[in-house]
C-alpha cells in the first residue's frame, strides 16, 4: 500500500483494481467482458479509427449521444440531447439500420421499443446502466401494487413512470391505465394523472415526485408519502396509503442527489449575485434554496438564453457543466458542488467501446443489441405514447 499526503491507494486487490476500473466483474458488470480486441484507451489512432468507421457505415449508423456523456464521444455523436429527445430521433431516422446509443441502459430499450423490428439498437458498454432505474424491479412493483389493491387504493392510483427506468416498469404502467413522462412534461403527466384518478404511484425517482408534486401543483409534503419497497406494505400504513395524493417510491439519483442545500449557501457566498439553477432529480430541500429548476434541455436553453456577465452555478452533470461552460465562456458557469460528480455509468461509454461497437458493425458484427420482448414493448409503448398524448408535450428542439 502506497500513501502520497492523505491520500491512500488501495491495494492492487483484485476489488480495488475494480473500484479503479481495471478489472471486470462479470457477474454484476453485464457486457464488461467485450469479445475480440476492445482497443487500448491510449491508442494514439482512436479518433482516426473512429472517423473511419463512421464513414465506412455512413447512412446506415446514427449515433445519438446523451447530454452526459464524456467529450470525445459527444464528438462522434449525429445528435446529442435528453433521454427523451433521443428516444425521438432514433424513431425519426428509419433509414438507419443501426441506432448506436452512447447514453445508458435506460434510454436504449427506449430507442428499441419506439423504433421499428428492423432497426437495431446497440448499446456500446452493457455495464453502462442506471443505478436509478435498478431501485425499482419489476417484482417489487408488482408487489407494491398488490398491496394497494389490498388496501382498495389499486382502483384510485395510476401510475407515473419516470423515462428513467427499465422497460419492464414502463410496460406495467402501460397495463395499469398509467403514463410515462420526463423532467420536462412531469408537471402535465401529474396534472393529467389526477384527472384520471385520485392518487399517483410515482417511479421511481421520489424526488422528481416529491419536487413536480409540490412546486408544479403546489400540492404539500404531508400529501406525499415514501413507498420503501424493502419493508413490509413499503413501510406505510392502510391509512397512510388511503390518505396519499402522491405515493413516492423510495428511489433516487446517485449523482443529483448528492447536491446538499449546503452547497447552495456556499457557493452563494463564494459568489455574489450567482443565479443558482438545479435539475429537479435533486432533493427538495436543494431544489427550495435554488432559484431555478428545470430539465437538462431547459438548462442548456436558460444558459444560452442567460445575459453576458452573469453567474451560474449548475446542479446537474459534471460532463454538461463542464462542456456548458467551455461553450460560454462570457458567463461564469461553475459546478454547484466542490466534489467531482461524475455518473459513474454514463462515463462507461468511452471512446474505446465506441470503436469498437463501430468497428464490428463495419465487420458484419452486431455486439450488444437491446432488445426488449414483444409483450413489454408493446405495453410500454401504451405508456410512452400516453405521455406524447399529453397537452403541450412534443419531441424537444435542438
Ligand atoms: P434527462 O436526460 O431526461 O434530462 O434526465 C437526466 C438524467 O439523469 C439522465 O440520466
Ligand atoms: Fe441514472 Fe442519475 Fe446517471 Fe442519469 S445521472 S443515468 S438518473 S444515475
Amino acid at each position: 500500500m502506497s500513501s502520497i499526503g492523505g491520500f491512500t491507494e488501495p491495494e492492487a486487490t483484485p476489488l480495488a483494481l475494480l473500484l479503479l476500473g481495471q478489472e471486470s466483474d462479470p457477474l454484476s458488470e453485464r457486457g464488461v467482458d467485450c469479445p475480440g480486441s476492445l482497443p487500448s484507451p491510449s491508442d494514439p489512432e482512436l479518433v482516426a479509427r473512429a472517423r473511419a468507421a463512421k464513414a465506412a457505415l455512413g447512412e446506415r449508423v446514427f449515433v445519438l449521444g446523451h447530454h452526459y456523456q464524456r467529450d470525445e464521444v459527444i464528438e462522434f455523436a449525429d445528435v446529442t440531447g435528453d433521454s427523451f429527445k433521443l428516444a425521438r430521433e432514433a424513431a425519426a431516422r428509419p433509414e438507419s439500420e443501426y441506432i448506436v446509443f452512447c447514453g445508458v441502459h435506460f434510454m436504449a430499450e427506449s430507442a428499441d421499443i419506439l423504433t421499428s423490428d428492423d432497426q437495431l439498437v446497440i448499446l456500446p458498454d452493457l455495464a453502462a446502466g442506471c443505478s436509478m432505474a435498478d431501485m425499482a424491479a419489476i417484482e417489487q412493483v408488482e408487489a407494491c401494487w398488490r398491496e394497494l389493491a389490498a388496501a382498495g387504493v389499486a382502483d384510485s392510483t395510476v401510475p407515473v413512470t419516470y423515462m428513467n427506468s427499465a422497460a419492464a416498469i414502463k410496460a406495467f404502467t402501460g397495463r395499469h391505465g398509467g403514463t410515462v413522462c420526463t423532467s420536462s412534461n412531469a408537471k402535465a403527466s401529474l396534472e393529467w394523472a389526477f384527472e384520471q384518478g385520485e392518487r399517483v404511484l410515482f417511479l421511481p425517482d421520489q424526488h422528481l415526485g416529491r419536487n413536480t408534486a409540490v412546486r408544479d401543483l403546489g400540492l404539500s409534503l404531508n400529501d406525499c408519502v415514501v413507498y420503501n419497497p424493502h419493508r413490509p406494505r413499503g413501510g406505510l400504513s392502510t391509512e397512510q396509503l388511503r390518505s396519499a395524493k402522491m405515493i413516492l417510491w423510495r428511489g433516487h439519483c446517485s449523482v443529483h442527489g448528492r447536491f446538499t442545500a449546503e452547497s447552495v449557501t456556499e457557493v452563494r457566498e463564494r459568489i455574489p449575485g450567482v443565479n443558482v439553477l438545479v435539475h429537479p432529480e435533486c432533493r427538495h430541500e436543494v431544489v427550495l434554496a435554488a432559484d431555478y429548476v428545470g430539465s437538462t434541455e431547459h438548462i442548456i436553453t436558460t444558459l444560452e438564453a442567460a445575459e453576458p456577465g452573469s453567474a451560474w452555478a449548475i446542479g446537474t452533470e459534471l460532463n454538461l457543466v463542464r462542456r456548458l461552460a467551455e461553450r460560454h465562456p462570457d458567463k461564469q458557469i461553475v459546478f454547484l458542488d466542490r466534489t467531482v460528480c461524475y455518473c459513474s455509468t454514463m462515463n462507461r461509454i468511452d471512446l474505446p467501446h465506441l470503436v469498437w461497437a463501430l468497428e464490428n458493425l463495419v465487420e458484419g458484427r452486431v455486439i450488444n443489441q437491446i432488445t426488449v420482448n414483444a409483450r413489454d414493448a408493446h405495453d410500454a409503448r401504451v405508456a410512452l405514447d400516453q405521455m406524447l398524448a399529453l397537452p403541450g408535450v412534443t419531441a424537444p428542439k435542438d
